[in-house]
């Protein structure tokens, strides 16, 4: 399977993510504490809905540490991590001065390491620099504050682009629009997360569902 761009689905909660997977363009799953708290999700209940993620198809799952400090957000990369096979779980960690410390120290046990909440393009630079395998600015809310999203965006690309060694990609969050996910697959991003109904809304093209069903119509009547 061609492995150039991933596609991850942004959820907590399970009946929706069932609703999605399997299914061969999604790449795995992406949470963190806000989908968690939405979903009504306890952090003990975290890796069994991951597991199931797993098991439903997706091949790599993500998820976030809790704490806010080095040492806490290490334990709980450590606990998380107990329950998976290496590589399956990447762990997602804010792109705080604390976060790229603790990501750091992670990627040296040879932890795949999401920095999260990326903002500015330096910070996606230094995850690149720290050999990341994902950094995750959030499109919607760039956009909402008024900041350029796609431009910033695109700045984060070129940078992330030019360490190819690092194996870095920007993984986009906070998508809420068809229109939004066509622009970032024209910035060349490696990686985009969106919610489970933009999903439907991609896979399921009304004009293609007609067309399929006028030929079952005329597959029908033929003799
Ligand atoms: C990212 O990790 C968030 O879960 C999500 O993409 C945020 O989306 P929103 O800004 O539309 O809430």
């Amino acid at each position: 399977m061609n492995d150039d761009f991933h596609l991850y689905l942004d959820s907590a909660d399970l009946a929706e993510l069932q609703a999605c997977l399997p299914h061969p363009v999604v790449h795995g799953v992406t949470t963190n504490p806000t989908l968690l708290r939405r979903a009504g999700i306890g952090r003990s209940a975290v890796p069994g809905l991951l597991a199931r993620c797993i098991e439903l198809g997706a091949r790599r799952v993500q998820a976030q540490v809790y704490s806010s400090d080095v040492d806490g957000m290490l334990e709980d990369a450590q606990e998380l991590l107990s329950h998976f096979d290496r590589g399956q779980l990447v762990v997602k960690i804010p792109a705080t001065r604390q976060g790229f410390d603790a990501g750091a120290r992670l990627i040296a046990q040879g932890v795949p390491v999401t920095w999260t909440a990326v903002y500015a393009p330096e910070q996606a630079h230094f995850a690149a620099q720290l050999g990341a395998a994902y950094a995750a600015p959030y499109l919607g809310r760039l956009e909402d504050a008024g900041a350029g999203g796609l431009a910033l965006i695109a700045q984060m690309q070129a940078l992330v682009a030019q360490r190819p060694s690092s194996g870095t990609r920007l993984l986009v969050a906070s998508i809420r629009s068809r229109e939004a996910y066509l622009s970032l697959l024209g910035l060349g991003v490696g990686a985009v997360t969106i919610p489970p109904r933009l999903f439907a809304e991609l896979l399921d093209h009304p004009a293609t569902l007609a067309a399929e069903r006028g030929f079952l119509a005329d597959t029908g009547a033929l003799h």
